[in-house]
């Protein structure tokens, strides 16, 4: 593959990926993102490197999208409104924007034979029973009246949409469902719980838990995620769904404790309940833990890095940037 398209590829994950895609040797990477939550910063590294085109702008808004996308061979589509601090806080802009903005991709892709990778999200299991939550899983979320389910609804949305025209044989789409991804470049202020605990450890400040911290988790390294993601699209994986996450679990009371001890540092855990924090329309699983069974055999490929590994790598590059 040698022209791609990276919407969302100033977020997060989006950067990642494109400086992978880089090193894979692509011809040329069009990058489409609004900023909102993504960083100018990040396309710094990009901006000298000609194969780089930018596209400041929300997808949305972007006429004549189906001739942007003409003449790529691929297309990951990222862009998203992402984090449960701010889909809390924008939560109409978040909803339609993971609606219309997926929609609009995948009418453009239809429209140019471009096949597509969607980042879903565990959210989309909800608080699902099962103890591992394979793809098979049934979903459970509340009701719409708990308006932090909007961001699974408007996900679960999108794979039903580009789920429907696989079906119809008119677009070609791979989903995968992320876990919890963390890295040294996640932003803090979007309520990501490993920067955010990070932060305030490195500057002794109080690490505030939402609930009692019982709630357990499984991070993921970024660049594990962008390994699974250039193979997926190498393997031509349409029509399928895959979760990607680690399965090593660690409560979030745990995960203070080991953030502290990493960094030295002198900070007291504080606990807050969620409705405190985001108001009675909150509730939040207990436990996410992925059945990755179906990403390994496909591609042949293990998440590399533990718990221990992640945060030490994120404190010192917090510490030193
Ligand atoms: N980080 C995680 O743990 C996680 C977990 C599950 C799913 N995901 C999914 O992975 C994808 C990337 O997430 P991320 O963690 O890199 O988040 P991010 O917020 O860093 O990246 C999203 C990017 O999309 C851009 N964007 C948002 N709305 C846009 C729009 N309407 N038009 C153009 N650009 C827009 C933002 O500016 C940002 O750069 C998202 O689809 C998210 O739902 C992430």
């Amino acid at each position: 593959m040698k022209k791609i398209i990276v919407t969302g590829g100033a977020g997060f994950i989006g950067t990642s990926l494109v400086k992978a895609l880089l090193r894979n040797d692509v011809e040329k990477i069009l990058i489409i993102d609004d900023l909102s939550t993504g960083s100018k910063s990040n396309l710094d590294n990009f901006v000298s490197d000609n194969k780089i085109e930018f596209i400041h702008s929300k997808i949305e808004d972007i006429e004549n999208i189906n001739k942007v996308f003409q003449n790529y061979d691929f297309c990951y589509h990222l862009a998203a409104g992402v984090g449960v601090q701010y889909i809390m806080d924008n939560l109409s802009d978040s909803l339609l924007t993971n609606i219309l903005a997926t929609h609009k991709v995948l009418e453009a892709c239809q429209a140019n034979n471009l096949p597509v990778l969607l980042t879903s999200t565990s959210e989309v299991y909800g608080v699902a029973e099962d103890k591992v939550w394979t793809e098979e899983t049934k979903s459970l979320i509340g009701p719409t009246t708990k308006l932090r389910w909007s961001y699974a609804a408007s996900k679960m949305i999108d794979e039903f949409i580009a789920l429907s025209l696989y079906e119809e044989k008119k677009v070609s789409p791979i989903i995968v469902r992320l876990f919890n991804i963390i890295g040294p470049n996640q932003l803090s202020k979007f309520g990501m719980v490993v920067p955010r605990f990070i932060e305030a450890a490195i500057n002794d400040e109080d690490i505030l838990i939402h609930g009692d911290g019982s709630q357990s988790r499984s991070f993921t390294w970024v660049d594990d995620v962008v390994t699974y993601l250039i193979k997926l699209a190498e393997l031509k994986a349409y029509g399928e769904i895959f979760n990607i996450g680690q399965t090593e679990e660690i409560t979030i009371k745990e995960l203070a404790e080991l953030i502290i001890e990493k960094s030295n540092s002198n900070s007291k855990i504080i606990f807050k309940s969620h409705e405190e924090v985001f108001g009675k329309s909150f509730e939040d699983p207990n436990r996410r833990t992925p059945g990755i069974k179906k990403i390994v055999e496909f591609t042949g490929i293990k998440p590399s890095k533990n718990i221990e590994f992640m945060i030490e790598n994120i404190i010192n590059y917090k510490q030193n940037n």
